[in-house]
């Protein structure tokens, strides 16, 4: 009950109480949380091939179908094979300039001193990238319909993860029509992209949607469009929530910090003199990578991750047997103090360094780790960089006063309610 009501706070909680503690049963099978960097890697890496994903992914598989977060075996590895050259770092540099042009595409909506909902203005433009990065899709569809739909979708997923029992079909009946309309507004935006792209074959794309169209199996079988589908609805939601969020909790963490925020600003002043961030600049705006690495640490998107044993084995000393379920928190590690001083404040300094090289490999994990350590990661701190840059150049970000904001852990870490911010130009702050 205590971990269903208040997770974060549960799992910081009994991080003192051992490296490795069980809190609890379901269906007779032992719930565990791991608190040692060294035993986190054990799963995450070393023994990967005895876990699959917990039961939230799997839930969230029924949305999702087959795509990369929620395959497994031979069908994961067969899929990010093939995905992999999409992410790589050559490939991923030519986003930069789009990521720059839809910033400021965005803040030229912005008006000084203006009232924005700055998360859902995040969610849009992370939407936008992805959409036009990996699908080259221009969004015309309603944000905030996707955003409700997938918070929707989210809070019944960590609702049916949570629950120890599964309840009788009557009870969940209006969550699920609900769930199935979200799931049918959202297919059908993704299978107009594959027709349409369908449509015109000839036209020079390099996208993901082109790669996976053309990929063929070692029969030489194309992808149904079932499978495309659900490559793209994960990639759709896993690529803009978490960046999204990201940003969110940067935005809310430098507007209380007065001093790191002066020290972004000249830092970007110095680094690009007033041009756009081009993607050379990225590794020089180290101040801006540390704020990043930094908020990512005491607000991870992913704050937990769950596994499923496949097969008994030991870890941590600890028996293990099939269908047992391990967590490991970020949200804990993270704000560990054996790792990390201070552990509650927001201090990018910490990052200096190379801070990362001085702690244990997992003590930090915001992308996860191993075969399925996030895909996206080089994607997503490119991206937060260049709009943390784009933005940060020309405006200060203020909390709104009589807003508390406070985390909401569904499927992702979010901020509850949304963040009514001011935004003020720089020039005049
Ligand atoms: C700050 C942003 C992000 C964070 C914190 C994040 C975090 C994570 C984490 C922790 C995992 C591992 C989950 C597990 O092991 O169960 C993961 C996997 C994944 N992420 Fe991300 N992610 C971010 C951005 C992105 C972006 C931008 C994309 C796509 C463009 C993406 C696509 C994926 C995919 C497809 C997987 C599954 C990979 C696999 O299993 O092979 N993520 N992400």
């Amino acid at each position: 009950m205590r971990f269903r009501n208040n997770p974060l706070h549960f799992l910081t909680e009994i991080r003192e109480l051992g490296d490795i503690v069980e809190i609890g049963h379901r269906a007779n099978r032992k719930i565990l949380v791991l608190n040692h960097p060294d035993l986190v890697k054990e799963v995450l890496v070393d023994k990967t091939s005895s876990f699959r994903k917990g039961k939230g992914l799997q839930i969230a598989g029924k949305f999702l179908g087959q795509g990369l977060l929620t395959s497994e075996g031979d069908t994961h590895k067969r899929q990010r094979r093939l995905m992999q050259p999409q992410f790589h770092s050559k490939h991923i540099a030519s986003f930069a300039q789009l990521m720059v042009e839809h910033t400021e595409r965005m803040i030229h909506t912005w008006a000084n001193l203006e009232n924005r909902n700055i998360h859902r203005d995040m969610t849009e433009l992370a939407l936008e990238i992805i959409n036009k990065t990996m699908f080259g899709h221009t969004i015309t569809e309603d944000v905030d319909k996707i955003g409700e739909i997938i918070e929707a979708g989210s809070r019944r997923n960590i609702q049916q993860a949570k629950s120890i029992i599964n309840l009788p079909k009557f009870f969940t009946k209006k969550a699920d029509d609900r769930l199935q309309e979200s799931r049918s507004y959202l297919d059908r935006i993704i299978y107009s992209m594959i027709e349409s792209r369908r449509e015109k074959p000839d036209e020079q794309h390099q996208d993901l949607l082109s790669l996976l169209l053309a990929a063929k199996d070692e029969d030489g079988t194309l992808m149904t469009d079932q499978e495309i589908r659900d490559q793209l609805i994960t990639i759709y939601i896993a690529g803009h929530e978490t960046t999204a969020n990201t940003l969110s909790w940067t935005w809310f963490l430098l507007a209380q910090n007065e001093a790191a925020e002066k020290k972004l600003w000249v830092e970007l002043d110095e680094v690009l003199g007033g041009n756009p961030p081009g993607l050379q600049d990225i590794p020089k705006l180290k101040y801006t990578n540390q704020i990043i690495q930094e908020s990512m640490r005491l607000y991870p998107a992913a704050w937990m991750i769950g596994r499923e044993a496949v097969e008994p084995l030991v870890i941590g000393g600890m028996n293990i047997e099939k269908g047992d379920t391990i967590f490991m928190s970020q949200y804990a590690m993270h704000r560990n103090p054996k790792y990390f001083s201070n552990p509650d404040q927001f201090s990018p300094e910490r990052f200096d360094h190379e801070f990362l090289k001085t702690i244990p490999a997992y003590a930090y994990f915001p992308f996860g780790g191993g075969p399925r350590v996030c895909i996206g990661n080089n994607f997503a701190l490119m991206e937060a960089a260049i709009i943390l840059a784009v933005v940060g150049q020309k405006f200060k970000l203020q909390l709104a006063e009589s807003h508390v904001v406070k985390p909401e852990p569904l499927i992702t870490l979010r901020v509850q309610g949304g963040l009514p911010m001011r935004v003020m130009e720089r020039a005049n702050s």
